[in-house]
């Protein structure tokens, strides 16, 4: 403290009276921040989104919500009083340290613009009102943009991702008559969870290879979200839709691997991955029946760090042995692990012996200070929303792994734990004694999982790979035998008119 210089002594009561819990500066509306995708005309999504930081008057973000009975709210209405469009916009989400995000899904579309008042009681923030000129698309509009670079640049698309690069990078070419044999052999009729996709002008066709293709809902969505926002290449390509990757054959073998499009990699496979099946689809859901998709979650995250239980958690099915594993040591160790199972499918018989223990929301996980992360039937699908929450992740290693992991570092982001959970209890108790350093390491997380798992960049992310794809084509893409036209659904609650263009329902 000695050493201070002294320009910093000002700030020395402001600190104490914080750290005492003293309510911090009052919140000034116009020094607050406003920033993010939905306050841009172009970056069509489904739910469209941005962020609010609160700031003191003093100029010093807020790191707690802001005391006091005043709120930000959020207007979204048309420019133009001709124009009345369904705009849905719940309260802002609070995300407990200081910012906020707000969500709107439009469900009409408007040529004229929209106008944003961001208030905090009521005083404008930021530069509010923003105008966002026309035309502004809803998601069921189909106006894509013709020019796929300018439109990765409105959604400010980073230029390279890590995991395309490495993925494609076992795949200088690809042949589309080799894939055309071999695949429906290969992967389509044992295990046949595959699905055979061409989009040429920006139409989808598709065909099933196999029976277990129900899950081609999920694939068939997104591709047919992003045709209606940007004009895709040509492609010819295949989905798995099964849990596990497929292609096992190594680059320096003869044959080599094909590139199969799957929603889950693993350190033996050589699968292309995309963002999984679960996050897409409540992305595209959001506001409409899904309840946990990235955003919701994050302003849903329990109580405060020190106000969490000090204990791991974990609630999940019988997908794995590990986690049976998990409830033995619950058992044995309840002051550090509370762990059950809720669902038992492969290990019927062990459910006598450990009990089924009843079903929690998961938004209610965030009451504990560690989240235990272990793999399911893959990787687990819920680790996305854990790394979104602010309590400390434990997670399992593991061979599998989906598109974002490789931006997360152990010991930056999560803890790591052995994949027989060896060392769960020691690291449990490691951060029960590091309360500081785990506390760190869960706000790293769960900042880094804000940045990467926004829902604008899953698009940039599908785009990228469709991209990577057709630029290795060493054929045209067909239309063959047995595909069919995947529409684009009927919106007849709203015509959309492109712009420059005829009305989008006679084009369909
Ligand atoms: C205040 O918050 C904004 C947005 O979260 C951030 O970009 C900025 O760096 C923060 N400023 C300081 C001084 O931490
Ligand atoms: C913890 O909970 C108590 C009681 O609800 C509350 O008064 C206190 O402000 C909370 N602490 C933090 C840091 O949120």
């Amino acid at each position: 403290m000695g050493r201070l210089p002294r320009a910093a002594l000002p700030w020395l009561p402001l600190a104490l009276l914080a750290a005492a819990g003293a309510p911090e500066a009052p919140v000034s509306a116009p020094r607050s921040l406003a920033w993010g995708p939905g306050l841009q005309a172009g970056v069509v999504l489904p739910v469209r989104y941005f962020y609010l930081q609160a700031v003191s008057s003093e100029g010093r973000n807020l790191t707690r919500p802001p005391p006091g009975p005043a709120q930000f709210k959020v207007v979204v209405k048309s420019l133009s009083p001709k124009e009345l469009v369904r705009i849905h916009v719940p309260k802002p989400l609070d995300r407990n340290d200081g910012t906020f995000l707000i969500r709107y899904r439009m469900y009409e579309s408007v040529n004229e613009g929209l106008k944003i008042e961001v208030l905090y009681g009521d005083e404008h923030v930021a530069q509010s009102p923003y105008i966002l000129k026309g035309p502004i698309y809803h998601e069921y509009c189909a106006c894509p943009q013709e020019d796929p670079q300018a439109w990765l640049q409105t959604l400010s698309c980073p230029t390279e991702e890590p995991q395309i690069a490495k993925d494609f990078a076992s795949f200088p070419s690809i042949n589309l008559q080799q894939m055309l044999r071999e695949v429906p052999k290969r992967f389509g009729e044992e295990r046949g969870a595959i699905v055979h996709y061409t989009i040429l002008n920006n139409h989808i066709y598709r065909r099933p290879l196999g029976k277990y293709t129900d899950f081609k809902m999920f694939s068939d969505e997104i591709l047919l979200s992003l045709a209606r926002k940007v004009l895709l290449p040509d492609l010819e390509f295949y989905i798995n839709l099964g849990d596990w990757p497929l292609e096992h054959r190594k680059v320096n073998e003869t044959p080599g691997p094909l590139p199969i499009i799957s929603w889950c990699g693993s350190l033996d496979s050589r699968d292309i991955i995309l963002p999984t099946y679960d996050t897409t689809h409540s992305t595209l859901e959001a506001m409409r029946g899904v309840s946990n998709d990235l955003l919701s979650i994050q302003g849903n995250t329990g109580p405060s760090w020190a106000n969490k239980t000090e204990k791991a958690f974990f609630r999940g099915r019988d997908s794995r042995e590990e986690r049976l594993q998990l409830v033995q040591l619950a058992k044995e160790n309840p002051e550090l692990l509370d762990a059950g199972i809720t669902g038992y499918f492969f290990f019927q018989e062990k459910e006598k012996e450990l009990g089924k223990a009843k079903l929690i929301g998961f938004f209610d996980f965030f009451k504990y200070k560690y989240q235990v992360n272990v793999d399911g039937t893959v990787a687990a699908y819920r680790y996305p929303y854990l790394m979104l929450g602010d309590s400390l992740v434990l997670k399992q290693d593991s061979p599998y792994y989906e598109h974002f992991y490789v931006a997360l570092q152990p010991w930056k982001h999560y803890v790591p734990i052995k994949r027989n959970l060896a060392d769960l209890l020691e690291k449990v108790k490691w951060a029960k004694e590091n309360d500081e350093e785990a506390k760190r390491i869960a706000k790293e997380g769960q900042l880094t999982a804000r940045d990467l798992l926004q829902p604008h960049r899953l698009y940039c992310y599908y785009y990228r790979v469709l991209q990577n794809y057709a630029e290795r084509q060493s054929s045209k893409p067909e239309i063959r035998d047995g595909m069919e036209l995947v529409p684009q659904p009927h919106d007849d609650t709203s015509v959309c008119q492109c712009q420059g263009k005829s009305p989008s329902r006679e084009e369909l």
